[in-house]
């Protein structure tokens, strides 16, 4: 087997792990060569375009393409390889649990072979899938293949930043050689590397992401009280967060976590705790006080327009963060569903994310001020840098009722004020109703 110098690797799914991984690998030197069973996602590879948006991935792949290749053929991926990478979908079942049947297809697809190769769970998997993973390989007698857990810790919009540059590299094996060896496929990655075994490297995945997740909610609920006895969120953030043992991240309230990870982690550690006797209590609040999050922003609508049926309100943000396009259990998708419910009429806008497969009944917008234009309300969804413009005159102007409700707190509430609009963020007080200016109604410029 090659060591780090220069290794022939294989890996399983072109989405946003498999491509960063396969690209950044190809970077380092490595010969890789990137399977994926969707016909046009590898034909767009080979010509050069990255099936979805993610900030230096474009140039990454362009830059490396002498050591990439993309094939819809398993053989090609795993004959010769060194190092096989499992960066397949784990999406969650009805019931909750991570679907592992992408994985399992992937072993299915595992040759016999003469010599070792290592196969790398990147995916995000339940605890105890290594120990599975090894006995199937056993039982079909694939006795050259090693495993080891590598999970993956990077984040849309920074994915290759956090691949080239991460806090900590898990490698979970269960032999040290193996271990040894990815290791050294990371050597020159500057982060320390957590050797451990196979089910603790699982568990580091899944808890990392339910944390987090549990942060966000607990912040969602410290604004949420803000809101009620007259604090601001973020300057109580700010406050919180200068204690080194709490940490600045991951304490921005807003309308709820999206995504296609943390809403299925920690929906999978739930009922992986379940389904082994163990009521994960905390869990089930976090999920719901998510869920909650979502939709408080209707009511912070009704306040200052009652009902919202017949009601024109613009969604500015559909991607369930900023600087990707994916819209996979975003906010703005609930958000949407439940104006329509009441009746409004919903126009939407992303600079990015093409949501005109999964919203239907919605108008769809190709400029911020196309979608405020005659609006009663524009609400922040995606905290896209351009809407810190929305305060801007023509915006004002072009409104029906100059209302905004900031779900990301991406603005500052006294210069939105000062600009003539009534402010509503997440967790920062909002004052009284009808003493303000910002409250009055005005009439659309029409023909804009
Ligand atoms: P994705 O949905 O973007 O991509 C998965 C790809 O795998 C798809 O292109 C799919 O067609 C392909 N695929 C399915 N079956 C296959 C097979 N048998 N052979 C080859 N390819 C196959 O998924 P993703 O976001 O890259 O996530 C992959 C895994 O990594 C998940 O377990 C996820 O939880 C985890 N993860 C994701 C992120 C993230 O930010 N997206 C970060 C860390 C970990
Ligand atoms: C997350 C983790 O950050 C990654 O470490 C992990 O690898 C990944 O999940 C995964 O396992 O797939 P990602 O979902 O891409 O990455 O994005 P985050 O930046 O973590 O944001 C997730 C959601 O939380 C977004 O909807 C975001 O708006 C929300 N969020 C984040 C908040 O509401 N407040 C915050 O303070 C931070």
């Amino acid at each position: 087997m090659a060591g780090s110098s220069s290794a022939r690797i294989g890996i399983f799914g072109a989405g946003y792990v498999g491509l960063v991984t396969g690209a950044c690998l190809a970077k380092l030197g490595h010969s890789v060569v990137v399977r994926d069973v969707l016909p046009e996602r590898i034909e767009a590879l080979r010509a050069g375009e990255p099936p979805f948006f993610e900030p230096g991935l474009a140039d990454l792949l362009a830059q490396n393409s002498e050591r990439l290749t993309f094939t819809l053929d398993a053989d090609e991926a795993t004959v010769g390889a060194d190092f096989i990478f499992v960066c397949v979908g784990t999406p969650p079942t009805y019931g909750g649990d991570a679907d592992l049947s992408a994985v399992w297809a992937v072993l299915d697809e595992l040759p016999q072979r003469d010599t070792r190769a290592i196969l790398v769970m990147k995916s995000t998997v339940p605890v105890g899938t290594g120990e599975k993973v090894r006995e199937a390989l056993g039982a079909r007698g694939l006795v050259q293949f090693g495993y080891v857990s590598n999970p993956e810790f990077l984040a849309e919009g920074s994915a290759v930043r956090d691949f080239s540059r991460p806090d900590r590299i898990v490698v979970g094996a269960f032999s040290e050689s193996d271990g040894d060896a990815i290791a050294a496929l990371y050597e020159p990655i500057e982060a320390p590397v957590v050797r451990t075994d196979v089910s603790s490297a699982e568990m580091v995945k899944l808890a990392s992401n339910a944390f987090l997740a549990t942060r966000i909610s607990f912040i969602n609920e410290i604004a949420n009280v803000c809101e009620v006895t007259g604090a601001d969120v973020a300057e109580v953030a700010r406050g919180m967060g200068l204690d080194h043992r709490i940490g600045q991240y991951f304490l921005a309230a807003g309308i709820g976590y999206g995504g296609s990870c943390f809403p299925k982690d920690v929906s999978a550690l739930k009922q992986l705790a379940g389904n082994s006797g163990y009521q994960f209590q905390l869990l089930t609040a976090v999920i719901e006080v998510n869920e909650l999050q979502k939709r408080r922003v209707v009511g912070k609508l009704e306040r200052h327009l009652g009902r919202l049926r017949g009601k024109t309100i613009a969604l500015l943000g559909l991607a369930y963060k900023a600087n990707t396009s994916d819209l996979r259990e975003a906010s703005s998708l609930v958000l949407a569903s439940r104006l329509l419910a009441e009746g409004a009429e919903v126009r939407v806008w992303d600079p990015v994310a093409d949501a005109t497969s999964v919203l239907s009944g919605v108008t769809f917008s190709d400029t911020v001020l196309d979608a405020v234009q005659g609006a009663d309300a524009a609400v922040i969804v995606t905290e896209w840098p351009e809407l810190r413009e929305l305060t801007q005159p023509e915006f004002r102007d072009a409104m029906r009722r100059a209302i905004i409700v900031d779900g990301r707190n991406l603005l500052d509430p006294e210069l939105a004020r000062a600009a003539g609009f009534a402010y509503e963020g997440i967790g920062r007080p909002s004052s009284e109703l009808g003493a303000l200016p910002e409250a009055e109604e005005r009439e659309p410029e029409l023909n804009r």
